[in-house]
């Protein structure tokens, strides 16, 4: 997909589909649309009269060329009040836009750019994530396109502008945006492979296939004997149970000399049966996106590289299957981390933590600055934000105010949880020095975290729960059905901010 950004006359474009934002309680004060309700003999005006056009929030309105217009379609899309106007709302028509587009088999897009007060590039890099975002699909296992749906490109999108002061910002936030929102269909992709294809080695092939020719990435790919080595026998034991062999993948994106880098450690479970505490059947498959946060990581790693974003990174994503088997881990099993604190397992379906903790000792021991881990962790997460927020837990104040600032631009909701020092009460063991799983079920989300944080030392560290946003029911916006690939955006974003961008 081509993003240009032009001045130009668009009402003599040929184009296939003409966008034209429409505010609410503005009717037609603005001049593009009382020159196309000119072109349109009237019928823009008739529309705001019958209330069918008003401008409100995620409304769209098709007409068909007539009259003078020169493009075959003209999209009206309603962004709510001028003085409510965000990236995000963009981002969202920009999907649907794109969708729409798509639906008509149009090749051309031409959106008449109208942001009001609005920053020019973070708009436009908006629009580009939720584009690119917007237009995923994932149909590749599919031997038959989907009825009178064949599979259609857009070539172009115009972003016509009505000077040209801001255009070379704009061009560069272009760029951003489409690798930003490329990133996040890569870890889409991941979480919706099948777990029988995307195993921890497939994992692990593809990251190296999609770094392949990335500047400043070393990739180091720590297998059981390694792992045995350097004592993460918390992460072997979840791997213990099955056939497919388990890897802790280490990728290093290092274009800084001399400094420390951000370690991001991601869950990578390609599936999760919950082992001998097996969870039930139904709607087990979606344990395929368990490697979400692994898919997270990787996602903002290529796009960090892609952007030559000048912060070092550190990314660990620890790769298992947790499956029952007669070699499987036991409750009442002990296993010692990589840091020497040993764990009494409660419950073999709370393995997340276990990978992590290696995960993060092994972070640690390579010299992070500062720790961010992100992960499928708990159901708990879904119970208290439902499938709106991520939630998101630390040790280090100022990161989290970082990122919950980040969050807000990226729109990628987070919503903090306390993590009270107390509810390491929860999860004391009489033979260990903790257990993996409380006996209660309170605060599920916070006890994930107070675990993980015996792990990360004196390191700052911030946990992000993303269980709640792992898959979108619905298609809207720029949100499909199927795995959410949360997170990249967040990541990228906190990441760029570092590096003061
Ligand atoms: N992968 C699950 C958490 C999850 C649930 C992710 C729903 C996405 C959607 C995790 O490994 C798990 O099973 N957690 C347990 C922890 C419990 C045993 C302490 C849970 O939430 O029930
Ligand atoms: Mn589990
Ligand atoms: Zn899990």
């Amino acid at each position: 997909m081509i993003f240009s950004i032009k001045k130009v006359d668009v009402f003599s474009q040929q184009t296939d589909v003409l966008v034209a934002p429409v505010f609410k309680n503005e009717s037609l004060l603005s001049s593009d649309l009382r020159v196309l309700d000119r072109l349109l003999e009237g019928k823009l005006s008739e529309l705001f009269d019958e209330k069918t056009l008003t401008g409100k929030d995620n409304e769209v309105v098709v007409i068909h060329g007539f009259g003078e217009l020169k493009a075959k379609r003209l999209l009206l899309v309603g962004l709510g009040e001028r003085s409510a106007l965000t990236c995000e709302k963009l981002r969202k028509a920009a999907g649907e836009i794109v969708r729409r587009a798509k639906g008509a088999k149009a090749k051309k897009v031409v959106w008449l750019w109208d942001i009001g007060t609005l920053d020019a590039a973070d708009t436009t890099q908006a629009v580009a994530e939720g584009a690119v975002m917007g237009g995923y699909t994932f149909d590749c296992y599919k031997t038959k396109p989907e009825k009178n749906e064949k599979p259609t490109k857009i070539k172009e999108i115009v972003l016509a502008v009505p000077d040209s002061e801001h255009i070379s910002a704009m061009e560069s936030a272009v760029i951003t945006g489409l690798v930003i929102g490329e990133s996040v269909n890569i870890a889409r992709d991941l979480a919706n492979m099948p777990p029988n294809d995307l195993t921890p080695s497939a994992f692990v092939d593809l990251a190296k296939k999609y770094l392949d020719g990335q500047k400043s990435i070393m990739i180091d790919v720590i297998d059981k004997k390694k792992a045995k080595a350097l004592g993460m026998h918390a992460f072997l034991g979840v791997g213990q149970g099955t056939v497919e062999p388990c890897y802790m993948l280490a990728v290093s994106y290092h274009p800084m000399k001399n400094k420390k880098p951000i370690g991001l450690v991601g869950k990578g479970v390609t599936f999760d049966t919950g082992g001998i505490s097996i969870k039930p059947s139904k709607g087990m498959e979606e344990m395929k996106g368990d490697m979400s946060g692994a898919a997270a990581v990787l996602g903002t790693v290529i796009a960090l590289s892609k952007l030559k974003v000048q912060t070092n990174v550190l990314a660990v994503m620890p790769l298992s299957e947790n499956m029952p088997s007669g070699s499987a881990q036991r409750p009442g099993d002990i296993v010692a981390a990589m840091n020497g604190k040993t764990i009494e397992i409660t419950n073999t379906d709370a393995e997340g933590r276990l990978i992590l903790a290696d995960a993060l000792c092994y972070a640690v021991t390579k010299g992070c600055s500062q720790l961010v881990d992100i992960a499928t962790l708990t159901g708990a997460c879904l119970v208290a934000l439902g499938d709106q927020a991520a939630a998101i837990l630390g040790s280090d104040q100022g990161m989290i105010d970082t990122f919950l600032k980040v969050g807000e631009r990226t729109g990628e909701r987070l919503w903090q949880l306390p993590l009270y020092e107390e509810y390491f009460d929860y999860i004391k063991s009489d033979s260990a020095d903790m257990v993996n799983s409380s006996e209660n079920r309170l605060a599920g989300t916070a006890v994930g975290a107070i675990f993980l944080k015996q792990f990360v030392g004196d390191t700052p560290w911030v946990h992000l729960d993303i269980a709640s946003m792992m898959h979108y029911s619905k298609v809207s916006g720029y949100t499909v059905k199927g795995m959410s690939g949360v997170g990249v955006r967040t990541l990228v974003g906190y990441c760029r901010q570092q590096s003061g961008l």
